[in-house]
């Protein structure tokens, strides 16, 4: 296969995760034969150091002629001053609203590898768990209007939903957990937000056409009790864009660190399906280059890019395999070694990469 994926490394630990995790798409791509050619482009704050502004005039467009992108993390403190819409964050829901990648998935997984590293009591975890956060990522809060007093001295953000935004999401999550345990959670604070009690709605309608997967509906203050909780409860969660991003962080930490999550961002499936994937861990200003952030997120999140945008199976398994296979040995990077950790098996990121790199097995190399 021939296709063309697009690379921003960003700030902070961006670039050391992106770099492994490109590593290992070029050698996928030798192995299994295709032709996967790699475009850089620049946003966020290394792009507002360069050019003044977090994402320069013709990235968006150019991302778009290309059938994926990889995207490291964006935003730190030097730009933290920066009045709202020149922040680095902001290049980067800019880029999630323009490319049109509504649906965020964020699969939290137990792997029995790291049963040790999760924070929660051993009972509470005995049968793992695996967990597909489905967030709504293009619209709500994060998008709405939103503004100050003349006088600066109050402040509002505003959060609304239509029933389409609502619908193609539902239909998202429901389809992923057909293929799944078939349990849909819709997160909610319907009994304080209308745009919950539309969603609540919405449900309603939608889930007839979904008769064999159960829906339950829950509280997001409840929800967050109930993943620390017991977490194996759940299967699919689908909720809004700002209760998934908190949720998702919280997910993420019981899968032994916020380092090993990838992400997803899909829109409409219509032939080609272009894609956003990036780690959920966010830019770590306090570690950045100094070798020590854990890039298995972003190389999980590039096994995702090869299921989702270039159907590549088969790859993306060998790439989730060969994780597991160096976690199987007991390599960890810092965020998750604890005291049974031997010392020799602790390893910086560009290491950890290297070793993912060397336990990929191709089809001309069997294990
Ligand atoms: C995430 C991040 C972003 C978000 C920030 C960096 C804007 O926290 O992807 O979860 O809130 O969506
Ligand atoms: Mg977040």
């Amino acid at each position: 296969m021939d296709c063309t994926i697009a690379i921003i490394a960003g700030d902070g630990v961006g670039p050391e995760v992106v770099a492994p995790a490109q590593k290992i798409l070029e050698t996928v791509g030798r192995s299994f034969h295709h032709h996967f050619k790699f475009r850089s482009f620049q946003a966020g704050g290394a792009a507002y150091d360069t050019y003044g502004e977090t994402l320069p005039a013709g990235t968006v467009e150019a991302v778009r002629e290309c059938d994926a992108l990889l995207l490291g993390a964006v935003g730190g403190p030097a730009w933290d001053s920066l009045p709202g819409d020149k922040r680095p964050e902001h290049a980067l829901l800019a880029l999630r609203k323009e490319l049109g990648v509504f649906a965020n998935l964020r699969p939290a997984v137990l792997l029995p590898q790291l049963r040790g590293a999760c924070p929660l009591k051993a009972f509470a975890v005995s049968g793992g768990f695996d967990i597909l956060m489905v967030r709504e990522l293009t619209s709500g809060i994060y998008f709405g209007r939103r503004g100050r007093s003349a006088d600066l001295s109050a402040a509002f953000d505003t959060m609304s939903y239509n029933t389409d935004e609502i619908e193609r999401i539902l239909r998202v999550a429901y389809t992923a957990a057909e293929g799944r345990r078939k349990i849909l959670t819709v997160v909610d604070k319907a009994n304080v937000l209308e745009t919950s009690r539309l969603w609540r709605e919405v449900t309603e309608r939608v889930k007839t056409e979904y008769r064999d997967v159960v829906t339950n509906f829950l509280y997001v203050d409840n929800a967050a009790m109930q993943l620390i909780r017991s977490p194996s409860q759940f299967d699919v969660i689908v909720t809004n864009n700002m209760f998934g991003d908190i949720l998702s962080d919280e997910s993420s930490v019981l899968t032994g660190s916020i380092g090993m999550l990838p992400s997803a961002s899909l829109g409409k499936k219509s032939g080609r399906s272009f894609g956003i994937y990036e780690p959920v861990h966010g830019s770590a200003p306090d570690i950045a280059g100094q070798n020590k952030a854990n890039p298995l997120g972003t190389i999980l999140s590039a096994a995702m890019l090869l299921r989702h945008s270039l159907a590549l199976e088969e790859e993306a398994r060998a790439v989730e395999k060969a994780v597991e296979a160096v976690l199987d040995s007991g390599c960890r990077t810092l965020d998750l070694a604890d005291s049974s950790t031997p010392q020799n098996k602790i390893m910086g990121s560009k290491e950890m990469g290297d070793a993912v790199l060397s336990a990929i097995t191709s089809p001309e190399k069997p294990r």
